[in-house]
């Protein structure tokens, strides 16, 4: 079984460390800001707190899971005997590679790294590290502990030793892995998702609906969840408008630019579900 090492415990590291632990994996949890561990292991304690009261998890099964996440004070603590590494720090290139390049320095040579982004090429974040092969994409999808999907993305130079590996850990989270084949920006479900989301910001800002009634065609006309503005805000208002800007820059094409009013709310520090602002305090 794999030891896990998440690497920054904000929405996706919690949750893909709490999975880890309710699957039976040790997990060790590093975020260069020491608090938002704390903030991390409570949101944990109060989601399973929540299922225990519900019925939903056994208070063994809790303990159990709280049992196996650790919090890391240093990144060479958290590498320390780790098979598996999962960076989860915030989506931009230059953050990322230097944790990239930290673990490869850190962990044992045969170690897998895997990070999470959800857009930026494996290809080029591998180049931080010595190991190339042994990088690869694990893109978990929010709430991880919830959300069934991990897109396990090739980079030009990972190994199908790696990829064997990665899909492994996926099935074992009790996760199921497709594997996007060529290292391409967005790779599957976000190149088809923040088109759709940025028009349904377009929608809006041509006044064809309101935002509460785009919301409500989305869910009853196509059965989904949660609607488009409500997922930007879930998903966060920043994320997405990197995310697209990134695309806007890759294909140079641009159909994928970011509209007016995530700028706005970005620029803002609207960024939704973690500050409470987005699209549900701009106006219906
Ligand atoms: N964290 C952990 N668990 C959560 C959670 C959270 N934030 N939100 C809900 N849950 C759990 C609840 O504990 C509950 O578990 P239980 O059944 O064991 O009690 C279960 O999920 C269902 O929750 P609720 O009944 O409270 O709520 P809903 O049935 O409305 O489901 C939802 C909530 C799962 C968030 C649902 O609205 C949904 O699926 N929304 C769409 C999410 C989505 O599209 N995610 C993808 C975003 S894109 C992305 O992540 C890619 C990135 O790269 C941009």
């Amino acid at each position: 079984m794999e030891e896990i090492f998440v690497v920054g415990a904000g929405t996706m590291g919690r949750g893909i460390a709490h999975v880890a632990a309710l699957t039976g994996h040790r997990a060790r949890l590093f975020d260069q800001d020491p608090a938002q561990v704390e903030r991390a292991l409570a949101a944990m304690d109060a989601i399973m707190a929540g299922q225990v009261a519900r019925g939903k998890l056994a208070e063994t099964q809790r303990q159990a899971a709280r049992d196996l996440v650790t919090p890391a004070s240093t990144m060479a603590e958290g590498a320390q005997g780790a098979t598996f590494a999962v960076e989860a720090v915030i989506e931009k290139e230059g953050p990322k590679k230097e944790v990239l390049a930290e673990l490869d320095g850190l962990l044992d040579p045969d170690a897998v790294i895997a990070t999470n982004t959800s857009s930026i090429s494996i290809t080029e974040l591998a180049h931080a590290t010595k190991r190339r092969d042994r990088v690869v994409g694990m893109h978990f999808f929010n709430p991880a502990q919830v959300m069934k999907l991990v897109e396990v993305v090739r980079g030009v130079e990972t190994s199908d030793a790696t990829v064997s590996r990665a899909r492994v850990l996926a099935d074992a989270l009790g996760k199921t892995p497709i594997e996007v084949r060529i290292d391409s920006p967005g790779f599957v479900v976000n190149r088809i998702l923040m088109p759709f989301l940025a028009e349904a910001v377009k929608v809006l800002e041509e006044g064809v609906a309101s935002r509460d009634d785009i919301d409500t065609a989305v869910k009853l006309g196509l059965n989904h969840p949660m609607g488009p503005l409500t997922l930007l805000d879930f998903t966060g208002v920043d994320v997405c408008t990197y995310v697209m800007d990134y695309f806007h820059q890759e294909f140079g094409d641009a159909r994928y630019a970011p509209p007016q009013t995530l700028r706005r709310l970005t620029r803002a520090g609207h960024h939704g579900r973690k500050t409470g602002k987005g699209f549900y305090d701009y106006g219906a």
